[in-house]
């Protein structure tokens, strides 16, 4: 599923995410700030005072995405199957990457690696495009941007590219990689809690 708000100024696609049900593909948040498949993603009293939040990874199928709200900003979880990890290395070999190495500092130092998270296969990250905040489109999907497209993220705005770490595609109008937050694996890894900004992070 994709987010609304193709060719939408980035205030209103933002306003859409936070307004709108259909944003969300499934149900898997959970505990006590659960949210999810509900009529509204107006964030909750406690996610404006920047509480965690615990979100059920259990319902997120191999190749799938969840987006949840956070602290009034949507937070993409996507469950990564081998073969879009192999898509990292692709993009960095090709030479198609502002910051391959996310030297800039627009994840938590754990998260400075090839895949931009605490576990390879699990991608937490803000979906906030650097550029002018618009929310990207999740194209996991080969070919279906650019010809030689390998999956990513793709702005509705103005065009901006990210690889399958959140990675900004050199030519795209955002400066940086998008942001990802602090987070923890259960000790199962059944369950993430996203717990705050990373503070050196940029959202646009
Ligand atoms: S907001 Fe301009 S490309 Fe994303």
């Amino acid at each position: 599923m994709t987010v609304q708000g193709q060719k939408e100024k980035p205030d209103m696609a933002r306003r859409r995410f936070l307004t709108r049900a259909t944003t969300v593909v499934g149900a898997a948040v959970a505990g006590t700030l659960a949210v999810a498949m509900v009529d509204s993603l107006e964030p909750t009293a406690a996610e404006e005072a920047g509480a965690s939040t615990v979100v059920n990874l259990t319902p997120i199928e191999p190749g799938m995405q969840l987006t949840v709200p956070w602290q009034k900003k949507p937070v993409i979880i996507v469950n990564r199957v081998p073969d879009m990890l192999t898509t990292l290395k692709m993009v960095e070999a090709k030479g198609l990457l502002k910051d391959p190495n996310s030297n800039v500092p627009q994840q938590p130092p754990y998260c400075k690696n090839q895949y931009r998270s605490r576990k390879p296969e699990w991608l937490v990250m803000v979906r906030i495009c650097t550029h002018l905040c618009c929310i990207p489109h999740y194209r996991p999907k080969k070919a279906s941007v650019t010809p030689w497209w390998l999956g990513g993220f793709h702005c509705p705005c103005h065009g901006s590219m990210y690889d399958l770490s959140g990675r900004v595609i050199k030519g795209s109008p955002a400066p940086h990689n998008m942001a990802v937050p602090e987070y923890t694996f259960a000790a199962d890894g059944k369950s993430v809690t996203i717990t705050k900004m990373y503070p050196k992070a940029h959202l646009c």
